[in-house]
Order: structure tokens, then sequence, then C-alpha cells
């Protein structure tokens, strides 16, 4: 392995990532129960042009396309989830819909059979809408239903599958989902519901990993973690030390929200806790709007075997007062992530390209948690408007990253073991529908075969993990 030749580790985990509900289709089809994304996107004014998730790329009945595209790119890995409510109607385990389960194993076991490693996601974003019912994420009594959901899975799933994430970005659930209403469930309560969603996730999770850890382990001999999404912030103004501490700030609200707990601490980090409880105190609230960790319950720190992360961009930080009143997470936050002119965007506004960001979190990753084993679970680069499967913007942006990401291995020293691409397939990429493509495969959705086609970035990222890396002795 040489360093100037920006060659990965041997066994690196080269792989693309899916979602259940942004691929499947088959909304109601088998068995299946709805999930809370059916019942957003049925209703009107929430996602571009009144699009749905109902056939989107029709994995269910396509899945050996999909598998010909992991085939082609010569994956070693494919992370994708469970649409829970195709596996368990109501959200419990006291009916097992059988066809949910034998469509994940013919999943799980083509994919073994053709050498390619599962992770699975138990949770990206589409809760059994009878669970919502009872109150989702905001109810206590949803982490034991997450615990039995989880362990059916372990149970039934896990004699093969030995890398596990339990949620997918807790932080987007909670604040897109319930506070800015942006997603589904569409909740809009700032202030109190995305923290206590949070809080019921951490708890979830929590509760999944030890299940893992006491049940299934010593058998099965897997790995269990979350996958946390985070951006990475700088002062806007390196000299300015309000913004040195909005950029701390900036990232203890979205690093460091899930990952202290799990990773750091076994809390929230402290400037969260100050400020949220001090502006909780001073709106009139009787308790502080960020749940505490209670005693009895088992402990969050250390309910990860590897750091899960999803980048996707970067921010500059500076100082923001809201008005005290102000109730959201961007007003305890008290910073604005503003972005750096030089730093081109992709498709949609939030995605500004800073692949070195990657390279300095990954660098934060080591050093606030303890170096851990990090997969790079999603990370992708997106297309608005007329399609053209000549990408070349987006094969830049894949060799700029995965050179980051070398770089990181090489020169910083983490301990990074694997790289998931957002994403194998053009898919339902939720409030933007159809609108914005992420995949390495371009998906037609105005054909009724729904037909895959891959993107040159596709080629060039198959010759990437063909070569392992970018030796110098390699043609271009
Ligand atoms: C992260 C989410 O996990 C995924 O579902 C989404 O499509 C990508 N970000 C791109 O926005």
């Amino acid at each position: 392995m040489s360093i100037k030749e920006n060659v990965f580790p041997s066994h690196f985990a080269w792989g693309a990532a899916t979602a259940a509900y942004q691929i499947e289709g088959a909304w109601n089809a088998d068995g299946k129960g709805p999930s809370i994304w059916d019942t957003f996107c049925h209703g009107k004014g929430r996602v571009y042009e009144n699009q749905n998730g109902d056939v989107a790329c029709n994995s269910y009945d396509l899945w050996e396309e999909d598998l010909r595209c992991i085939q082609q790119l010569g994956l070693t890995h494919y992370r994708f989830s469970l649409s829970w409510s195709r596996l368990l109607p109501d959200g419990t385990t006291r009916h097992i819909n059988q066809k949910g389960v034998s469509y994940y194993n013919r999943v799980i076991n083509d994919l073994l059979a053709s050498n390619v490693t599962p992770m699975v996601t138990l949770y990206h974003f589409d809760l059994p809408q009878a669970l919502q019912d009872q109150g989702g994420w905001t109810s206590a009594h949803i982490a034991d239903a997450f615990n039995s959901y989880a362990v059916f899975c372990f149970g039934t799933f896990g004699d093969r599958v030995k890398l596990w994430l339990t949620l997918n970005e807790p932080s987007v659930c909670a604040k897109l989902g319930h506070e800015d209403g942006l997603h589904a469930p569409g909740l809009r309560d700032p202030g109190a519901a995305a923290y206590l969603v949070g809080h019921n996730m951490l708890r979830a999770h929590a509760k999944a990993w030890h299940s893992y850890h006491a049940l299934f382990r010593p058998e099965q001999r897997g790995l269990v973690s979350l996958a946390l999404s985070s951006d990475w912030a700088e002062p806007l103004d390196p000299g300015s030390p309000e913004d040195a501490a909005a950029a701390e700030r900036y990232m203890a609200f979205t690093f460091g929200w899930f990952a202290s707990p799990v990773f750091m601490t076994g809390d929230y980090p402290a400037v969260m806790r100050s400020r949220i409880d001090a502006r909780s105190r001073a709106q009139g609230f009787l308790s502080s709007r960020l749940p505490a960790f209670s005693e009895g319950e088992p402990s969050v720190l250390g309910t990860a075997d590897f750091f899960a992360l999803n980048y996707y961009t970067s921010r500059r930080a500076r100082s923001a007062s809201p008005p005290p009143g102000t109730l959201g997470l961007k007003s305890d936050q008290g910073a604005e992530g503003v972005l750096d002119p030089s730093w081109p965007v992709c498709g949609v506004s939030w995605l500004a390209v800073v692949p070195d960001g990657l390279r300095k979190l990954l660098k934060h990753i080591k050093d606030t948690c303890n170096n851990p084993a990090v997969y790079i679970t999603e990370n992708g680069f997106s297309q608005v408007g007329p399609v053209d499967l000549e990408d070349f913007r987006r094969c830049g942006f894949y060799r700029d990253t995965l050179l980051e990401v070398s770089e990181a291995i090489h020169e910083d020293g983490v301990d990074v073991r694997g790289y998931f691409a957002w994403s194998l397939l053009d898919n339902f990429e939720w409030a933007d529908g159809f609108s914005v493509r992420f995949g390495l495969f371009h998906v037609d959705f105005e054909h009724p075969k729904l037909t895959r086609s891959m993107y040159r970035s596709g080629r060039e990222y198959a010759k990437i993990i063909a070569r392992n890396g970018f030796p110098s002795s390699a043609q271009s």
C-alpha cells in the first residue's frame, strides 16, 4: 500500500446505498402496511408536483435489475433498508408478513451469492403508520416497539447480515419531520418535538444495540451502529472568536447531538444542554425542552460498533442572536451556516460540493470519538434538470472526494473501512420527488420498464473500485 498512489486498504468496502421507500414502490402490495411516507405523499402539496413513492424504481419487482447494476459496478458492499411496515404491517410482531420476509431473504441471498456483503438499515424514515397513530417517535413507547422490530430482524436475517444500522439520520428525521414539517409525518412543532424525537430515537437505538449485544452477537458476530449525518462547519471569519464559537455550536447541534451521547459522554453536548435549558426557562417552560437521559434505561454510551457517517456538505458559521422567545433548533443553536462563494453548488441549493470538508470531519471523528472504525455510509452529488448520462461533474466529484478519503486514511490515520455512494439508482428524493437525481444509474421514470442505464460516473466509480483507488500505474 503506497501513500502516494492513493490506493485503499485491502478489504476496503466499496458500496452504494439506497433506502426502501425511495426505491421499492409496491407500496401496498403483498400485505405491506402503510408507512408515514405513504400517508404524507398521498396528501397534497407536500412533495414536488405531488409525486410519491408508490412505484418509484419498483425495486420490489425489479430487484434482479438492481442486482445487475450492483454487479456492473463491481461493488463489494450494498447498503439498503428494510421497510418496517412491509415486514410488520401494523408495526408489531403480532402480525408478520411472510411475503415481505421472502423479498428481503431473496435480496440478501442473491447479494451473498454474488459475493456482495449486505449492510442493512432497519429504519430509513418510513415508520409504520399504525405506530404514528399512537404518537410515533414522540411517544416514549416507540423505543420498545423499535426494539421488538429490531430483534425480529436480527433473528430473521442476522444469520447472514453482519453489518447493521439501526437508524438513518435521526437528526434529519427529528428536525425535518417534526419541526419543519418538510418530511413525514409533517409535524411543525418547533422547539420541543425534534429534541423529543431525537431522544426517543437514541433510546430506541440503544435498546436495539443492547439486544443485539446480549442475544445475537455471541452467535452471529455482527456489528451494529446508526448512520449519523453531519455537515462540517468552520468559522466564517477564522480570526473571529464569535465565529469560532458559532462553528463549535453548529457542530454541537448537528454532529454532537447524536455523536456525543453514543460515542463521547453518554449525554448531549454541554453547550446544547446549557443553551436549551436556559432558553426554555426564559420562555416559561416548566422543564427543559431537551430531555434528560434517565438512570433506569440502558446506557446510550458505547452503543455503536463503528462510526457510520453520511456526509454531503459543509458550512461557514457565524453567530446569530435570534430573539429569546423564538422557538426552534436553529434559534437554540445561535449560529447560522452560510455557503462559501467558492464552493460549487450541485443540483439542490443545500448541497455545496466540499470534498475536503469530509477529510476534516473524518479527522474530527477520529479525535473526538476515540478513533473508531468509520464507514462513510452515504455521500453523493445530485443533478437536476435535463438528464445527461455523461455526468462529468459528478465524475470529478467522486474522484476529488475519494482522494480526500485516501488522504484521511494515509495522512491523518483515520480508520476508514468503507465508502458507500449515494445512490445506486436515481430514486425518490423525499420532498423533491424525482426532480433530483443522485444515482450512479439513471432510471427512466417515464418508461414502463423503469430502465436503468449507467451514468459515466458509474463507469468511473467501477474503475476506481476495480483498481482499489488510484494507483499511479493505472491508465486513466
Ligand atoms: C440522506 C438520506 O439518508 C437519503 O435518504 C437522501 O436521499 C440523501 N441524504 C440525499 O438527500
